[in-house]
């Protein structure tokens, strides 16, 4: 029996989890699960899953559930209640699921403790990379990815050595704007760009996936879990989502995983490893089934670029990146600026950062907090003009 903690318990990725979990009950115990403020969902899951502790985002949230409850379980608050959840006694594993920077800490904590981790939330590794890496290392945890591009390469490396691959290929469908014409896309709404054809994600990921900043963060993850030199790690556009990633060896062969776009296999895999078990993932249809690949066009996303360049600047700059972007998906979710403002706030923001190393956690949190405030400053300016 694995215990298993959830970090981000009510977004996409948790409950997959807990839809996983739900058909092992001989395999899983839940032990704790974090969430933000859906308290109405949170509350189902304590009922089913029946956790000894468990954090919500705010002291009102805390409140609220505390009443429906009635003292069955710990209940923590805010990155701290996270954190505490993240290191409650008893998990073996923890799936870090809640998105964006706040899942730095939590998952840290989890690090810290011991504990495995299957991880969802890149950010960890994007803002963090060296820092968590070598914390993982000397805690001799492991570290298994749930990003289904980090499971593919995780899978396609399985059996062979180090030293024989050429490198990394790392899928990316292209979004929901693979084909618009480049003009129309200052005026695509939020609407549009939530309307991912392939995965049905959080809003965050979502945006991320129709810029293709997802890609450069995945980019920027697949560095330091597989630890591959960026040079040796491209991008192929690949519409079908069906090839998931590939690696690619000296003598030429590529090994590539492939299977329904779903995330219930790599959560599945990443919590069984290294057995697989069924996850209620569909089987992939191999009739009629035809799979193109092409070069990423950096004109159309230029956020994929400046991901790479951020992770060739290094320190903190992958962390300014990812904070740049989490502020400008905000404000374009909230119509504040136009889709072609998120690149261009992210730009705006690296090139007017001073870089510096950050080789503690906190360096990283301070230039995260900086580069926040710039990029809301880059916002306020460029509203209304899109
Ligand atoms: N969805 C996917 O298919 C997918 C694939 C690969 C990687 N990922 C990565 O997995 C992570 C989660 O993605 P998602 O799509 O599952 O996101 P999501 O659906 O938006 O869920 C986010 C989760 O995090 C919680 N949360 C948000 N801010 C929080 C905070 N400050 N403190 C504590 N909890 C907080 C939310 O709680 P409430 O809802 O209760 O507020 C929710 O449980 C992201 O890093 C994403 O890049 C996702």
């Amino acid at each position: 029996m694995k215990g298993v903690s959830i970090l981000g318990s009510t977004g996409s990725i948790g409950i997959n989890t807990l839809d996983i979990i739900r058909r092992h009950p001989e395999r899983f115990k839940v032990v704790s699960l974090a969430a933000g403020n859906n308290v109405r969902l949170l509350k189902k899951q304590i009922d089913e899953f029946a956790p000894r502790c468990v954090s919500v985002l705010t002291e009102k949230a805390a409140l609220e559930l505390k009443r429906s409850i009635q003292g069955r379980v710990e209940i923590g608050v805010g990155i701290e209640g996270a954190a505490s959840a993240a290191a409650f006694p008893g998990a073996d594993i923890v799936v870090s699921a809640i998105s964006g920077a706040a899942g730095l800490v939590p998952t840290m904590a989890a690090i810290k403790a011991g504990r495995d981790i299957a991880l969802a939330n890149k950010e960890t590794l994007v803002m963090a990379g060296a820092i968590v890496m070598r914390e993982v290392k000397k805690r001799r945890i492991r570290l298994m990815p749930i990003d289904s591009e980090h499971s593919a390469v995780f899978q396609a490396l399985e059996g062979h050595r180090r030293q024989d691959v050429r490198r990394i290929i790392l899928t990316a469908s292209g979004g929901p704007f693979l084909n618009t014409p480049l003009k129309r896309l200052k005026d695509v709404t939020p609407e549009e760009a939530l309307n991912h054809p392939r995965w049905r994600m959080g809003r965050k990921i979502s945006i991320d996936s129709a810029t293709l900043v997802n890609k450069g963060l995945e980019v920027i993850e697949a560095r330091w879990l597989f630890d591959m030199a960026a040079e040796r790690i491209s991008v192929a556009i690949h519409p079908q989502s069906v090839v998931h990633s590939m690696v690619e060896y000296i003598d030429g062969s590529i090994v590539a995983q492939m299977g329904a776009p779903d995330m219930k296999g790599p959560i599945s895999y990443a919590l069984s490893y290294p057995e697989r078990i069924v996850s209620g993932a569909p089987a992939l249809d191999l009739k009629g089934l035809s799979l193109e690949f092409a070069e990423p066009d950096l004109k159309r996303f230029p956020c994929l670029g400046l991901a790479c360049d951020a992770l060739k600047d290094g320190g903190v700059m992958p962390a300014v990146l990812n904070a740049a972007d989490e502020a400008a998906v905000d404000a374009f979710l909230k119509g504040r600026i136009g889709f072609t403002g998120i690149h261009r706030v992210i730009a705006k923001t690296l090139d007017a950062f001073v870089p510096s190393k950050g080789d503690a956690i906190e360096d990283i949190i301070e230039a995260d907090c900086e580069a926040r405030d710039m990029a809301k400053g880059f916002i306020n300016a460029m509203q209304g003009r899109g």
